[in-house]
């Protein structure tokens, strides 16, 4: 595991997509980024003070690729354990697919990406950096809640080792506990959503429990239907 280490970069899951000769769990971390990237297009605001890294893992051909599928939510179930350690007395809830979201608001976000035989994890977590201006309405940062002062790189690296810990785990026949603690911690469950997926197309619907599969169902005019990674909006909270 080598570990890049930036002051300021475009973005951490570019660098390590770009780079030749990738070796597994190789690690960039910055500590602002000036082209954040986040899930479907979004830009992911990396103001001093936050922990941005990304890391490799390599495809195994001996895993089939399905099984690869519920990669984000194992990691999201990373970083919850990770946030439940450092903060026992705080509520973190995972968002489905693998937002942690605490008071009805994001605390860290995933990307995760693709490149030859290699994923690349990207994590943005807000942990000393202050949020600013109308993102206050949808992001909160660690320190705003506890007052403390997070070592970053010490935190960078528990979420990686215990992401392989969580790996293993997972592919060692595991996964009903794992869903069964992110059940526990479903922040949609019982939620008035409205999901959009594939081509500009809408439902609204209860949130229910995330189901075996991965994909999250949704109680859509009495009927459970099972839903892939989309876009979900909260229209209600319960
Ligand atoms: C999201 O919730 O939309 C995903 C955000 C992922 C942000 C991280 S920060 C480190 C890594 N580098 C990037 O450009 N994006 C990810």
């Amino acid at each position: 595991m080598r570990i890049f280490k930036f002051k300021e970069i475009d973005s951490t899951n570019k660098f390590l997509k770009e780079m030749k000769e990738k070796e597994e769990y190789d690690t960039a971390i910055a500590e602002t980024q000036v082209m954040g990237r986040g899930r479907r297009g979004n830009k992911w605001s990396s103001e001093k003070g936050g922990a941005y890294f990304s890391f490799l893992l390599k495809e195994d051909k001996n895993i089939a690729f399905e099984e690869y599928e519920k990669l984000p939510l194992v990691i999201g179930y990373s970083l919850l354990k990770t946030f439940e350690s450092l903060e026992p007395e705080l509520n973190f809830m995972f968002k489905w697919t693998n937002d942690i979201y605490i008071f009805d608001k994001k605390i860290s976000g995933i990307l995760v990406e693709k490149s030859e035989d290699y994923f690349i994890i990207g994590i943005g977590i807000n942990l000393n950096n202050e949020i600013k201006g109308e993102a206050e309405k949808i992001a909160i940062s660690m320190c705003k809640i506890t007052f403390k002062e997070y070592k970053i790189e010490e935190i960078i690296i528990s979420v990686i080792e215990e992401f392989k810990k969580n790996l293993d785990f997972y592919f060692n026949g595991n996964w009903d506990k794992i869903l069964f603690e992110l059940n526990q911690k479903n922040y949609l469950l019982g939620k008035d959503l409205c999901i959009e997926y594939g081509m500009g197309k809408r439902e609204t619907g209860k949130g229910l429990n995330i189901h075996k599969s991965g994909q999250l169902e949704i109680e859509i005019s009495g009927e459970k239907k099972l839903f892939n990674v989309g876009k979900i909006h909260i229209t209600k909270n319960n």
